[in-house]
């Protein structure tokens, strides 16, 4: 491997043979403690060195460095810190670089949970937030003050895959002195270089695209080295949500297969995009892969792959949503996405609305009529597109 390597021969070579057993392969190392010189290391993650032997799994620990180094790399980062989860690494973040009397702009769509944990904790412990549409950039531009730590995107936003101008968000973010985070979980290093196009941060829900097979959860942030040993000690240590090592090796070997399943993923939405948006009983189908997607002239500049995740829009809502579980053969009524298999859920508009979105007035009007009754948020798996579709028109039927 070259530094020049494509992001594909990377995926599969960056992973370095290890150097105990000379395994083709990361050895999973599920110890929590390691032995150490008296004095060698700190007890405090006060006195936390950036180059340190392994001390205790919380603060890092062999398999899972592995993979913070192959993340790093994919993204063209200096240094990444992976968490149990994506809402760990999302939480770790945002608890880490703010507090109380700062203020942060976050998507008004974005994934539900960062949504719900920024209106409720950080609020609570007095982070002021504007929930902004980020794909707006005047009212980016209008929400932004002199207390503004961080803008938080995500792009494509899920369930909604609207997306975020990186670029100009970085530029305006940057100008008035804040940070640019960017949840880039749905695209994947495949689809969308975010460091490169000017983010301090990106992340992701390593539980979707990179394990790609639905059997662990996990999370990453990557920065600069600094901004990680920073995170590393104060969200990783303190808040303590650690990555396993046996997640860290399914997600390993989730990331070597990762372009080429980003490629199916794609060609198969792309199918099924394409087969909604002739149907008779859909009214609308939200894919950035499609020409009818209201951004897609920035989905062509920015993403190098559209992704597996689309969200349609149905008569029959919630009754739809029954008949669908009951007659796909194919497809599985489940939440999440990014994983082997398709997956479909419906979310209702009004519990969208109470719950997660903090959408009022003309917003929630317009959103109310994208969304109708509730939006299909359809995770297109890695089966032939084209029975993908049959399950689909026959249950529709
Ligand atoms: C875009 C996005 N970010 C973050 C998360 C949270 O990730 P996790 O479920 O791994 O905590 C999700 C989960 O669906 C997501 O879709």
């Amino acid at each position: 491997m070259t530094e020049r390597s494509s992001l594909r021969t990377r995926a599969v070579a960056g992973e370095p043979v290890d150097p105990t057993y000379r395994a083709i392969g990361t050895p999973v190392v599920q110890a929590t403690s390691f032995v150490v010189e008296p004095g060698e290391v700190g007890f405090s993650a006060a006195d936390m060195q950036e180059e340190q032997p392994y001390f205790y799994g919380r603060w890092g620990s062999p398999t899972v460095r592995v993979l913070e180094q192959r993340l790093a790399d994919l993204d063209d980062g200096e240094d990444a810190v992976c968490f149990a989860s994506g809402m760990a690494a999302a939480s770790g973040l945002l608890l880490h670089l703010l507090r109380a009397g700062d203020h942060a702009i976050v998507s008004d769509v974005c994934y539900a949970g960062v949504a719900e944990l920024c209106a409720g904790a950080l609020r609570r412990l007095g982070v002021e937030i504007t929930f902004a549409d980020l794909s707006d950039l005047e009212e980016v531009r209008g929400a932004l003050r002199p207390g503004t730590r961080l803008v938080y995107a995500e792009t494509p936003v899920n369930p909604t895959l609207r997306l975020a101008d990186v670029e100009a968000l970085a530029d305006l973010a940057h100008r008035a002195g804040a940070a640019l985070a960017v949840d880039s979980t749905i695209a994947t290093p495949f689809g969308l270089r975010p460091l490169a196009l000017g983010a301090d941060y990106v992340l992701h829900s390593l539980t979707k695209y990179a394990c790609g097979h639905g059997d662990a959860l996990g999370g990453v942030v990557v920065g600069r080295r600094a901004a990680m040993a920073a995170l590393r000690q104060d969200a990783l240590v303190h808040l303590g949500a650690a990555m396993s090592p046996s997640s860290a090796s399914l997600i390993l070997r989730g990331l070597v297969t990762l372009p080429l399943r980003m490629r199916a993923h794609e060609e198969g939405a792309r199918a099924v995009a394409e087969f909604l948006e002739r149907h008779p009983r859909v009214r609308r189908v939200l894919y950035p892969g499609l020409a009818s997607h209201p951004q897609a002239e920035l989905a062509r500049r920015q993403l190098q792959n559209a992704s597996g995740l689309l969200a349609f829009v149905a008569d029959g809502g919630d009754a739809l949503a029954r008949r669908l579980a009951e007659r796909l053969r194919l497809i599985l009524y489940a939440v999440s996405l990014g994983k082997h298999r398709s997956l479909v859920y419906f979310l209702p508009t009004e519990d969208l609305l109470r719950t997660s979105f903090p959408l009022q007035g003309d917003k929630a009007a317009r959103f109310r009529a994208v969304a109708g009754e509730g939006l299909f948020r359809l995770s297109v798996g890695l089966e032939a597109p084209e029975e993908i579709v049959a399950d689909l028109e026959q249950a529709l039927r």
